[in-house]
């Protein structure tokens, strides 16, 4: 494996506007910022971001480091725990060493393949009703609409249906839901009214109070839905869930899973929408496949494979990923000291053409056998993390959006305008600002079985 940049003896930090920093130029351009940050001062240097200063490791040597964590000098809590701790206490990602692992040998139960068949299969069917719903034409907006989407998906597969709950409280839940994912990179960090913090807040409690509520239901049902799951895993020495861990579990995958989802398949609608060739080509993958297909036939869609990870590569859902350090260590030559707050970017990596040449340019073949240009180096496509923390719904994550994006195949065609370039927001986790403008026109071939 080759090492990408050579170190350097400090972490040189550029000058910025008291407060707001670098936060405001992340916002508006992270890619830039992050490159200006990688070539002026190499892999590890500073930033202020959200009004602390953090240590940004960029390239994938750096990332490496942080991620495979040799020495345990990175932990989680200190670093997610600063920008959506109050919201998502407690959740997987946000435990640390012993603590971490435990809770990630019961999880790990739920996400068995044949716990993910059980929770696909109820998918299929509810990704055609919920389409069944899409208005089509000129002015539709792929991204909103997917978001209503991934959601009432969430509902059914996490929560079971509408058994848990009426309309009015699921949209209650939803909100909450929402506001909590919204609060965490508001700039006012405390409980002041009016604020996204605030509602962040309540929305936890309103989250905390639903899954409480229907926890003795589903420890007593035989329901075959994740919150169902998580009220019975158990490990093979006897390992299970308490109550209020069921409860800010569902709360943190209910999060982890649904704008990561939402993101990965509007990328890949615009990019299909660009490159009908793409589309065609996946389309006729999809259309060899019935509409509901099993795990191991979703698995030879290997187009709209290729088409998914180059997706995940342009806008990774999950560009930096934040540590804290809990002790001094060094990477790559540079000292950090004990308590610093770390960002690993993660999405620089993905547009380095060191490693993806060319890499603004969409080329699904990139991951073709004969090029995995991924394989340059261990850490270059990192969309799923690395190391202990690494997505334990990588395979789940990956079958919802094909299985998304197999239905929209083979229900619709759509374009997108060849020049368009999405006004990204990063103020929380990437999206279109406009929502992604896109032609959508039902296929004559219908949803036939
Ligand atoms: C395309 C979809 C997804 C992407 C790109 C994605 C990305 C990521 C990334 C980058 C991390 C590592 C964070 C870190 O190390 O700081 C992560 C962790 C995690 N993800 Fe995902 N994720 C996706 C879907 C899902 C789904 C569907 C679920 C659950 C149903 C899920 C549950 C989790 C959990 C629980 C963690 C924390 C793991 C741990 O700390 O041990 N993710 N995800």
């Amino acid at each position: 494996m080759a090492t990408i940049a050579a170190p350097r003896p400090t972490a040189p930090r550029r000058r910025f506007i008291p407060f707001v920093g670098e936060t405001l130029a992340y916002f508006h351009d992270p890619l830039r910022t992050l490159d200006f940050h990688y070539r002026e001062f190499g892999p590890v240097s500073k930033i202020n971001f959200v009004g602390r200063p953090w240590t940004v490791l960029l390239g994938p040597d750096a990332c490496e480091i942080a991620l495979r964590n040799a020495d345990k000098a990175f932990a989680n809590a200190g670093g997610w725990g600063y920008l959506i701790g109050p919201f998502f206490d407690r959740g997987l990602m946000l435990l640390d060493f012993e603590e971490h692992h435990h809770h990630r040998r019961i999880l790990q139960e739920a996400f068995t393949r044949d716990r993910i068949a059980d929770y696909t299969s109820t998918l299929g069917p509810a990704i055609t009703s919920g389409l069944d719903a899409w208005p089509t034409g000129p002015e539709f907006r792929a991204y909103p609409t997917l978001k209503d989407l991934t959601l009432d998906l969430a509902t059914q597969i996490f929560m079971g249906g509408a058994d848990v709950a009426d309309a009015d409280e699921l949209t209650r839940v939803n909100q909450a839901f929402m506001d909590c994912v919204q609060a965490g990179l508001g700039f006012v960090r405390a409980n002041v009214p009016g604020t996204r913090w605030r509602r962040g807040l309540r929305g936890r409690r309103v989250l905390e109070e639903f899954f409480s509520r229907h926890i003795p239901a589903r420890r007593a049902g035989s329901g075959t839905d994740l919150f169902s799951a998580l009220c019975h895993i158990e490990t093979d020495d006897g390992q299970r869930l308490t109550d209020d861990d069921v409860v800010n579990h569902m709360i943190f995958l209910l999060m982890a899973a649904h704008d990561t989802s939402t993101i990965t398949v509007t990328t890949m609608m615009q990019q299909l929408g660009q490159y009908p060739e793409w589309q065609a080509r996946c389309r006729a993958e999809s259309e060899a496949l019935p509409l509901h297909p099993s795990l191991d036939e979703i698995d030879t869609l290997t187009s709209l494979d290729l088409v998914m990870k180059e997706c995940l590569r342009l806008v990774p859902p999950v560009p930096g990923l934040a540590r804290q350090t809990v002790k001094d260590t060094e990477v790559l030559g540079h000292h950090i000291p004990a308590g610093r707050r770390v960002t690993v970017g993660v999405h620089l990596s993905h547009h380095m053409p060191e490693l993806f040449p060319d890499p603004e340019r969409f080329d699904p073949e990139r991951f073709a056998d004969d090029r995995r240009e991924d394989k340059v180096h261990r850490y270059a496509w990192q969309p799923f993390g690395g190391g202990v923390h690494k997505c334990i719904g990588l395979y789940f994550g990956t079958v919802e959006v094909k299985m998304v994006v197999h239905q929209l195949l083979r229900r619709f065609e759509w374009t997108v305008d060849p020049d368009y370039v999405p006004p990204m927001n990063y103020h929380s986790l990437p999206f279109p600002k406009d929502g992604l403008p896109v032609d959508l026109r039902p296929l004559s071939l219908g949803s036939a079985e």
